[in-house]
Formats: structure tokens, sequence, C-alpha cells
């Protein structure tokens, strides 16, 4: 066990699809940096189908050997009141909820013109419902308490797109906006939220990684971000961070400078316009990071009057 520099001994982490992959390595380093660990896992296979509570188990075993302190949940995500006795479960065996890993997934890959209304639902269900059912149940707490660290598990599909995932890239990009709220209003609370887009070798993804790279991208790299997000140390609230291979990188929304029509020159926007200006439009030379709505508003006001 190490000293407590990051203020996590005694803290009460959940974290959702512990049971292998990424959420393991997370609940293990939790452990170890003397966090209190529920261990969800529904159990089933890459694609949500199945159940079953020997992969929980397994991963308490393993933090319990280690000296730690950990309490395996069976639940899905998707479903609310299995949601709300996960939290209560932290709460009855360590005495509070401190930290939500939304780490719990699933795939449902097919191109979007095969994609069937289940297997649009069903990533839906895991990935976005199933993080809001779990962080509704931990926000009052949380509020009560003045006290919360929660992560997003997104991906680089949702932010770049990626061929075959229309609905992972859709649930992923919708934990990123749903994050960035939660980092808004959970502030005044001291309940801070982050997004991470990982990159890690695990049963989801081994199949589509060449194998000279697999040790590079293990998935305990990416755990110690996720760790020090939600410690004490940390003021980090509503970022976003690409994070695999040993590595961390902070991600931006930039805005080109643009063009707009003003209200002095007297004339209606055209398509036309649109159309002549559209190399304008385009050009990211001198963009601007913009890092809330006020600012977004505001740019696009200046912009248009100035
Ligand atoms: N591995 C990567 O490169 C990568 C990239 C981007 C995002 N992600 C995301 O990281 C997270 C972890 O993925 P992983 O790569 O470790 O894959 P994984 O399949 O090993 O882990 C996902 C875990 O979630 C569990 N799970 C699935 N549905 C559940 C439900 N309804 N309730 C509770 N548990 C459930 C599974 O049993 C599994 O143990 C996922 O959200 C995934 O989308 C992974």
């Amino acid at each position: 066990m190490s000293d407590d520099r990051f203020g996590l001994k005694g803290r009460t982490v959940l974290v959702t699809g512990a049971g292998g992959g990424l959420g393991r390595c997370h609940a293990l380093l939790f452990a170890k940096h003397g966090a209190n660990v529920v261990v969800n896992d529904l159990g089933g296979a890459s694609d949500g189908t199945g159940g079953g509570s020997a992969m929980a188990d397994k991963v308490v075993d393993e933090i319990k050997a280690a000296g730690g302190n950990a309490v395996a949940d069976y639940g899905s995500v998707s479903d609310a009141a299995q949601a709300e006795a996960m939290v209560k479960t932290a709460i009855d065996a360590f005495g509070s909820i401190d930290v939500v890993i939304n780490n719990a997934g699933i795939l449902r890959d097919i191109s979007f013109a095969k994609c069937t209304d289940a297997e649009w639902d069903a990533v839906y269900a895991v990935h976005v419902k199933g993080a809001y059912n779990v962080t509704k149940a931990a926000w009052g707490p949380m509020r009560d308490a003045n006290y919360g660290r929660i992560i997003m598990t997104a991906s680089a599909s949702g932010i770049y797109g990626n061929f075959g995932q229309a609905n992972y890239s859709m649930a992923k990009m919708g934990l990123v906006g749903f994050g960035q709220t939660l980092a808004i209003e959970g502030e005044k609370r001291n309940i801070k939220t982050n997004i991470i887009a990982p990159i890690a070798i695990s049963r989801m993804t081994e199949s589509l990684m060449p194998e000279n790279v697999h040790e590079l991208i293990r998935p305990d790299l990416v755990s110690p971000l996720v760790v020090y997000l939600c410690s004490e140390s940390c003021d980090a609230n509503g970022e976003v961070y690409e994070v695999g291979a040993g590595g961390a990188w902070r991600l931006e929304t930039v805005r080109s400078q643009g063009w707009a029509i003003k209200p002095a020159d007297g004339r209606e926007l055209s398509v036309e316009e649109v159309a002549d200006n559209w190399a304008a439009i385009n050009n990211m030379e001198g963009a601007d990071v913009l890092r809330a709505i006020g600012d977004s508003t505001m740019a696009t006001l200046k912009h248009c009057l100035g």
C-alpha cells in the first residue's frame, strides 16, 4: 500500500464493468492507493449477452489478496434499480460513495446501413443510460457530502468517428457532453467530472490491434490517469483526455476564425456568400480555443459585430 499523497485512503470507489479489461485495472490501482472498491460487473460477453458473478468475484479476490478492501456487485448498469443498488452497496459496505468510474461497456459493431434498432438501443442502454443510472444514484449522496469524483469513459470512436460504430460513437460522444455539463453543475459541491478516451488491449480490442503493440497498450497503463483525476490533488474538471500506451493528452475544442456577415454590411446572408467564403470558414489558422459555452456565444457575437 502506498502513502496517502492522493487523498484516496478510505474513499469509496465504484468501478462499473470492473471484472476485466480497463475496469479491473482501475479497481486494482484504486485499492492499491487505499480506496475501498465496489467491483461491479455483469459478467457477460463483449456484446453484453450472458452474465455471472465469477468476473467480479475474481477481481475482489485479487484486491483482498493484495491487502485491499473490496466488495462485488453483479448488477447491470442499464437497470436503474440495479444501479441504485450498486451505490447502496458502496454506502452499506464502506459508508460513502466518493468516486464513480463509469466504465462498463459493450460493442455491437455493424455498418449503419445494417444496424438494427436493437443494436442501436443496446449500446445506448449500457453506455449512456448506464452511466446516467449509476451517476444519478450517486449524485445525491455526493451533493450531500460536498465531495465527488466521476469519470466518463468515452472513446476516440466518438470524437473522430469510426466505420461500423455509429451506435458506439453516438454513445461515447454523448458521454462527453454529459460529463462536461456535470462538471459545471457539480462544481459548487466539489464534484468533479472528467472524461477519458482510452486506448488499451482488452477482449474488446484484441482482434483489432496488431499483436506487436499489445504490450505497449496494456490496460493498466490507462489507470494511473484515472486514479489521479479522482484524487484530491487534481483540480481538473470537465476535461477530456486521450490516454494509453503510457501517456495522456488533453483535448481542446478549437474554432476557426471563420467568417461572418456584419450588420453594417447591410445585406442578408445568402448561400452564395457561404460558398464564396468557404475557404475562410474552414481556415484553421489562428483558431481560437473555446473553453465554455459563453466563450462560444461571445465569439459568435463579437465576430459578426466586430
Ligand atoms: N479498450 C479500448 O481501447 C477502449 C477504447 C475506447 C473506449 N473503451 C471503453 O472502455 C470501457 C472498458 O472497456 P474494455 O476495453 O476494458 O472492455 P471489456 O469488455 O474488457 O470491459 C467492459 C466490461 O463491462 C462489463 N459490462 C458490460 N455490460 C455491463 C452492464 N450492463 N453492467 C455492468 N457491467 C457491464 C463487461 O462484463 C466487461 O467486463 C468501455 O466503456 C469501452 O467502451 C475501451
